[in-house]
């Protein structure tokens, strides 16, 4: 597995981020830790998890399975709290607790707030960089404006910048193509990507032609069962198209995430030890350019509707330039 520059820090991770959010879930412990020893033996480098999965069982499972094995991994959870500076604080010391460590490499706010202060937040972020507590901080689920609003707050009062935004992006979930990958490529802001296989909807088990698969978090997850119904067709063709190159389609969706030239990587999630060792095998497809553009196009999403929307007889047309990844040298 090859590593990849995580945003403006100079630290290296693996070009594939581990999930950890069906711990305790779907995955009992022993499973767990099968599935965290495996991806350290691939090569991953770089765990992700948050306080509110399992209720903080995720973390503690994490903390019991890197025994001894701390120094190996770049470790990320998120706040579960109020963004107030007390619950910024608090939150970290109770997932350091779980995770039996001293510090974390990346801490970052889960989602933004309705109301928050974006200084009290920055300043509370800051202090845990101050006290060593966490090496970097960053965020997750921000619009590019609060990711440009709290960097401009960070840099004037000389306090830590988010160096990662970590959002949903796959086939169907489009939206950050518009402004967030763009600021990406401007800012050096490293971006993890959740939910490469849109909950599963993106492996093969799902189709127009067959029932709902027993067992899988789709068969009960209102957005998949959605998506399915919006996008069928386009799932259909998807599957097709991986076994017309004989590739697990979850591979493929993961491998189309991970050619994005704004994506540091995708954050692999599974719910088994068999789909661990399949879903590591993204690294090894190397999309054509002819496959990128052709999976791109697949799925009819909003945003592809919205770059689409060129004037006829128009002189210059600009909705491209929204998605340009190198718009500035
Ligand atoms: N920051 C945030 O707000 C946020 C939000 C969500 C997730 N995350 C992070 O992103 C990670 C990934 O999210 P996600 O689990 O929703 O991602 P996902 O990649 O969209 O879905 C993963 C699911 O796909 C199925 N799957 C995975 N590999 C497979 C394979 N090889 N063959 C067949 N099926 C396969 C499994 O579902 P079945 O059990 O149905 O088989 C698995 O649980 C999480 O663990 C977490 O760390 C962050």
């Amino acid at each position: 597995m090859k590593t990849v520059e995580f945003g403006a820090t100079g630290v290296k991770v693996s070009e594939l981020c581990l999930g950890t959010m069906m711990f305790a879930d779907r995955c009992d412990y022993a499973v767990s830790e099968a599935i965290v020893n495996a991806a350290l033996e691939h090569g991953v480098n770089f765990v992700d998890t948050a306080a509110m999965y399992t209720a903080g069982a995720c973390e503690e499972f994490l903390g019991r399975i890197l025994k001894g094995k701390r120094d190996r991994v770049f470790l990320g959870t998120k706040v579960v709290k109020e963004l107030d500076r007390g619950s910024i604080l608090s939150s970290l010391d109770e997932s350091l607790a779980r995770l039996q460590t001293d510090y974390v490499d990346l801490y970052m706010i889960h989602w933004p707030a309705q109301g928050m202060n974006v200084t009290e937040v920055m300043r509370a972020l800051n202090e845990t960089v101050v006290s060593g507590k966490a090496r970097y901080v960053g965020c997750c689920n921000y619009p590019a404006w609060l990711v440009a609003h709290s960097n401009a707050i960070a840099e004037r009062n000389g306090w830590a910048r988010l160096v990662c935004n970590q959002v949903a992006y796959n086939l169907i979930e489009r939206g950050v193509e518009v402004e967030i990958l763009p600021q990406a490529i401007a800012e050096k802001i490293a971006i993890t990507a959740y939910r490469p296989l849109a909950i599963g909807l993106l492996t093969g088990k799902y189709s127009t032609t067959t029932p709902m698969p027993p067992e899988t978090r789709g068969k009960t997850d209102a957005r998949v069962i959605t998506w399915l119904s919006q996008h069928g067709a386009s799932v259909d063709r998807f599957n097709r198209f991986a076994g017309e190159r004989g590739i697990h389609p979850a591979n493929l969706a993961t491998a189309w995430v991970r050619s994005s030239a704004a994506v540091t990587c995708p954050i692999v999630g599974v719910s088994s030890l068999r789909q661990l060792e399949e879903s590591m095998r993204a690294v090894e497809i190397n999309l054509t350019a002819d496959e990128y553009a052709a999976l791109s196009d697949m799925f009819d999403t909003e945003v592809k509707e919205e770059s689409l929307q060129l004037f006829p007889g128009l002189k210059y047309n600009f909705p491209r330039l929204r998605r340009n990844l190198h718009l500035i040298a």
